[in-house]
């Protein structure tokens, strides 16, 4: 679920260990811990509950030279977040960091009689079952681990480490990443390659059913069945700056404010204003499968599920003979529906490993649809596994709460939308004016974001003391009110949900009281005057609204109210978005929580 870093090599492997979890934080977690092993056969094994910052605390007294180890940060499913509980763990002379879950660890911990368990975690199960295999010496740590991981049902990556062999990792995975970087004299390994940035710029992703013994000079790959698999190098593309806070106090500003720049990386190359067009390179469908596409399914978890919401209401306004349904992964995969000819599915995931997102690719994938992934983790295994795809290419999102990658995915997939319209001959007036918005959206987000970053600030100094928000909004405007509520509520706790205006009376309306606070959402067109209807409804049984708009006339007397001005139509949910998220940041900071991890949460959810 979280972190797994190792290294073997002629350096001290403590300090990567310990650097390359630092880069991992991000993704959430409650404890962490290192084992090395010194030439001697000696383990020296730091675990703690909380922050890096506890374990290093340990490390002072405990630094060692050795050159190989392993390291991991826990997101607990099994057992409560303890130092007992924190990996890595041991049995004999072995010791395993695991992220993912062992299902069948019950019924395997019968069959281990004689190993004493000293944590709650299904992890420790399966190290003692590797070591039951190991302890006698008949088979070799690679094959130990086989024989074991044949007998698991679940998801897992891990790496073993041996006291009595010093010199080799062993690392599995089957639906939890792995990712080794080959260095010179040296190998790592992490969960997530920004935590081998700047070490290597060589990576392996290891797919899963494989395993791989790894040394300082050699990294064998072979499959559970003893197949063995030829290594494909690739590059990292992630630089340092990317996954460093570059001046803001957190990744969640860092991130809002760079949304100008990761939306020029998204459309680089994929635009052209001249003649109203989009060419998007990865999608891998033939003229004739693009034209011949008659349903789309969009597949995601939260913000991604959101940002295909949105991406819907604005493919089906230019592409004819199109249904589109939006699809919530962890729901999608256990129903029984029913998938018409001629569809294509989109798999949207920021991080590309979410396990619900994955689960739901791979059936749809066997129904024999093809699969194309709106995805921001380059080799992620969702990008790795969709039949084609169009990377977002919005740069490393550290923060838990996703922003730039949503504002990325909504137009990756308008872009695949147009790609189908154009295909389809749809004529080039109606689509120019999307092509020309897209094209000025990143200078709009630019003006946007500077031209009320303050008033944002302001107004959410004022709504900290609220326990309930209503978001509100319709049409292109009612996805947007889902997002912003999920931003604020992950992030600040306040427990926000979202409506479509014309819902209110359906129930929601009898919420409206002085302990709540009402965004509404109000871009001008068709809907404008029936959702400003819709305020005054709110307002008239004492609701307190925040009136977000681009209508500069708006003079309704509500609480607060922020204008965005800007040349756009029909991009302007997107604008207002930004306002959202600025909110959620800045509620946050003023109650003093922890923004960029929020309690409970994972940035990147690989177990159920
Ligand atoms: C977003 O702020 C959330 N932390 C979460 O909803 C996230 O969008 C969701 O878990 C999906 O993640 P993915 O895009 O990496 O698949
Ligand atoms: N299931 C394991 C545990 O609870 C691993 C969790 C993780 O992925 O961090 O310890």
């Amino acid at each position: 679920m979280c972190g797994i870093v190792g290294y073997v090599g002629e350096k001290r492997a403590q300090d990567f260990l310990v650097s390359g979890l630092k880069r991992l934080e991000y993704r959430g977690y409650d404890s962490a811990g290192i084992v090395t092993v010194s030439e001697k056969n000696e383990a020296t094994l730091i675990r703690a509950k909380g922050k890096i910052s506890d374990l290093e605390r340990k490390l002072i007294d405990n630094r060692r030279d050795d050159k190989i180890g392993i390291g991991h940060t826990r997101w607990a499913t099994h057992g409560e977040p303890s130092e007992a509980n924190a990996h890595p763990h041991q049995a004999g002379s072995l010791y395993m960091v695991h992220n993912g879950i062992i299902e069948n660890c019950k019924e395997l911990k019968k069959t281990l009689k004689g190993h004493q368990f000293k944590s709650d975690t299904d992890s420790e199960v399966l190290v003692a079952l590797i070591d039951s295999f190991y302890k006698d010496g008949e088979y070799l740590l690679v094959d130990a681990v086989v024989q074991a991981l044949k007998l698991v049902q679940g998801t897992y990556g891990i790496a073993v480490v041996s006291t009595k062999n010093p010199d080799e990792i062993v690392v599995a995975r089957s639906g939890s990443p792995l990712v080794i970087g080959v260095g010179q004299d040296e190998t790592l390994i992490a969960s997530d390659a920004s935590a081998l940035v700047g070490h290597t710029k060589r990576a392996i992703y290891l797919n899963d059913g494989e395993v791989a013994v790894i040394k300082k000079n050699s990294i064998e790959i072979k499959t559970l069945n003893a197949e063995p698999v030829s290594a494909k190098v690739e590059e990292i593309e992630t630089n340092l700056s990317a996954i460093q806070k570059g001046g803001y106090d957190h990744f969640l500003l860092k991130e809002i404010m760079e949304q100008p720049d990761s939306l020029v990386e998204t459309l680089r190359g994929r635009v052209d204003v001249d003649n109203g067009l989009v060419h998007l390179g990865g999608p891998g469908l033939s003229e004739k499968e693009l034209r011949g596409i008659q349903h789309l399914i969009i597949v995601g978890c939260g913000t991604a599920y959101h940002a295909g919401m949105l991406a819907a209401y604005y493919i089906e306004q230019f592409t004819p003979e199109i249904t589109i349904e939006t699809v919530i992964a962890s729901e999608y995969r256990y129903r029984q529906a029913y998938i018409p000819k001629n569809s294509v599915a989109l798999i949207v995931s920021q991080s590309g490993e979410t396990a619900d997102t994955l689960a739901c690719l791979r059936e749809i994938k066997k129904q024999g649809v093809k699969t194309i992934g709106i995805v921001n983790v380059i080799g992620s295994t969702i990008a790795r596994e969709v039949d084609g795809g169009t990377y977002v290419h919005a740069g490393p999102e550290i923060s838990v709460a996703s922003t730039k990658a949503f504002t990325s995915q909504v137009i990756a997939m308008v872009m695949f939308g147009m790609t189908i319209a154009q295909a389809k001959g749809v004529r080039n007036t109606i689509l120019k004016p999307y092509v020309d918005e897209i094209a000025k959206l990143p200078d709009e987000i630019k003006n946007v974001l500077a031209g009320n970053r303050e008033k944002v600030k302001e107004i959410a100094g004022k709504y900290k003391k609220y326990d309930h928000a209503i978001y509100l909004g319709r049409d292109t405007a009612y996805p947007t009110a889902m997002e912003g509520a999920l931003k604020l509520k992950e992030v600040s706790y306040t427990d926000a949900n979202a409506y479509a205006f014309g819902e209110l009376k359906h129930g929601p309306l009898a919420l409206v009281d002085d302990r709540f606070f009402e965004t509404a959402f109000l871009p001008k067109g068709m809907l404008y005057e029936k959702a400003i209807s819709n305020v005054q409804e709110v307002l008239a049984r004492g609701g307190h609204v925040i009136a977000v708009t681009n209508n500069a006339k708006f003079d309704l007397k509500v609480d607060d109210t922020i204008k965005i001005d800007t040349q756009l139509e029909i991009f302007v949910p997107i604008l207002m978005n930004l306002i959202s998220q600025l909110f959620a940041y800045y509620v946050t900071v003023a109650k003093g929580y922890n923004v960029d991890q929020p309690r409970n949460l994972a940035k990147s959810v690989t177990v159920e």
